[in-house]
């Protein structure tokens, strides 16, 4: 008989504080971190019980020496709503060191929802019309109990979603006094079913018609359970600026925390101001809440829209509702292809998605090191040919990012991306490697982990990810998922 689980021996741990990795042993049992000591000990105490390390015996031993041992990565901007569902074994994710995701960004959610008509942009990104089946988030909370996969899970409330319903589809205008208090009703009993905030998709048709005191009537509903404002803001291009001042405002007058998402500066007249807008937060900081995330690529990923067409260099056209066998192709060759203007292939292929390059390195570069910034994948598990970013981003952050360009230390990578996720999110006993945590667990090679996924070839699993557990279970080893589905439904931190 086995005394406990998993032994992790001497890995170098890095412990998602941000502080300098240590060498030590680390014991898995059920779905937590029981101990951690350093591989000289002989005799270690767990739970006021003493033990001869010799006598122990585990039903899994781990030599991880010459590797960094991490807590598992959080990503905090995500899609994967339903792709949980569609593939359990998260691979695109797990495959990363991903093991748990946040779901519902940008405005849209697969729950609540309960509309039957034709939904505006970008509500189908998430998929089909039959997966908008949970009227409220205990339902789809329940789905994931029963159909849990690799990933633990954590649902935002979209606004476009409340949107849509409270105002029965007629959303180009702001809402009314009463559809407030329908979508605010909305709110109050996702927060009371599990969901740990709101996020707002205001650049999209959906939710772009939507005044900022809309906006901070609802923020206000999350104050009273302590939950999260996430933005994909009105406009991440020529009004960068003043879209930032737009969340802090928010942020200010609710009192909720709030995380800018994907933060980027979109259009070549609007690179450099990034300095600016890192200074505005920096000194909100000082006052509020305030936190941004964001994805270590220069193009962006949506549906093809025509407001974001003019200001990026290229436009790849990657899906087609439409024209079902559509090739992966720049917007040009298509609208000379078809012998129409640009803006007439959008009308021809819409509801479509598309890759915009469209952002300066040296922006990406201070964004992502900007202290207390959180990595963010926003991939788009939808779209048969996805931005790289999908199976990409945290490889890429700690291999190209921190190892190659030397822009911050893998301590500090990995804090992006586990402690400091955790604490903004209110993710209870995730995001650090100590005792009494949960086992969500990376063992990671340091010297090759990188990304494979390209925009040619986006599907391809990263390397030097080389184990990976969530709960304590082994989800992912040598570039295969073990098909066990531990992944929990995380409600955050309560108000009491
Ligand atoms: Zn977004
Ligand atoms: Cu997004």
């Amino acid at each position: 008989m086995a005394d406990f689980d998993t032994l992790i021996s001497n890995g170098h741990i890095i412990d998602g504080t941000g502080e300098k990795r240590f060498l030590s042993n680390l014991i898995i049992h059920n779905d937590k971190i029981i101990s951690l000591f350093h591989p000289s000990k002989k005799k270690i105490s767990i739970r006021n019980k003493n033990y001869l390390i010799k006598d122990l015996k585990f039903k899994r031993e781990i030599d991880a020496q010459f590797h960094i041992v991490t807590p598992g990565f959080i990503d905090v901007h995500t899609h994967d709503d339903q792709n949980v569902f569609d593939d359990p074994t998260m691979s695109c994710k797990i495959s990363q060191g991903v093991t748990t995701c946040i779901v519902g960004n940008c405005g849209i959610s697969l729950a609540p929802f309960n509309f039957s008509g034709d939904v505006p942009a970008p509500i189908p990104l998430l998929g089909k019309k039959e997966v908008f089946k949970y009227a409220r988030v205990r339902d789809y909370r329940d789905n994931f109990i029963k159909n849990p996969s690799s990933i633990n899970v954590a649902l935002l409330t979209g606004h476009s979603m409340l949107r849509v319903q409270a105002m029965n589809g007629d959303y180009n205008r702001a809402a009314d006094e009463e559809e407030i208090k329908i979508m605010q009703d909305l709110l109050h009993k996702a927060m009371k079913d599990g969901s740990i905030g709101l996020s707002t998709g205001l650049a999209y048709p959906a939710a772009s018609s939507a005044p900022t005191d809309e906006i901070i009537e609802l923020a206000k509903v999350l104050k009273e359970y302590n939950g999260i404002f996430t933005t994909h803001m009105r406009n991440e291009g020529d009004n960068l600026i003043n879209s930032v001042k737009e969340t802090i405002k928010i942020g200010e007058v609710s009192g909720v925390r709030t995380v800018i998402s994907h933060h980027k500066c979109a259009g070549r007249t609007n690179w450099g101001k990034s300095k600016k807008s890192l200074k505005l937060i920096e000194n909100a900081k000082n006052n509020q809440h305030l936190d941004l995330d964001c994805y270590p690529y220069t193009a962006s990923s949506t549906m093809l829209l025509k407001e974001f067409i003019a200001r990026a260099d290229k436009v790849l056209v990657t899906w087609s509702d439409k024209v079902k066998d559509l090739k992966v192709n720049d917007i040009n060759n298509i609208a000379e292809e078809f012998n129409c203007s640009v803006n007439d292939v959008v009308d021809k292929l819409y509801p479509a998605g598309a890759i915009y390059f469209q952002m300066d390195d040296d922006d990406l570069n201070r964004i992502l090191k900007f202290n207390g910034s959180m990595i963010g994948s926003d991939g788009l598990p939808g779209d048969k040919h996805p931005h790289p970013r999908l199976w990409g981003t945290f490889p890429r952050v700690l291999g190209k990012y921190s190892r190659e360009m030397q822009l911050f230390s893998l301590e500090e990578a990995i804090f992006k991306m586990t402690g400091k996720s955790a604490a903004t999110f209110g993710l209870e006993k995730r995001g650090l490697i100590k005792e009494g945590y949960f086992a969500d667990i990376v063992i990671i090679d340091e010297r090759n982990v990188i990304d494979n996924a390209t925009y040619e070839k986006p599907l391809i699993p990263s390397s030097g990810i080389e184990q990976v557990f969530t709960n304590g279970q082994l989800v992912w080893k040598n570039l295969k998922a073990k098909l066990n589905f531990p992944g929990k439904f995380l409600e955050g931190k309560k108000f009491n």
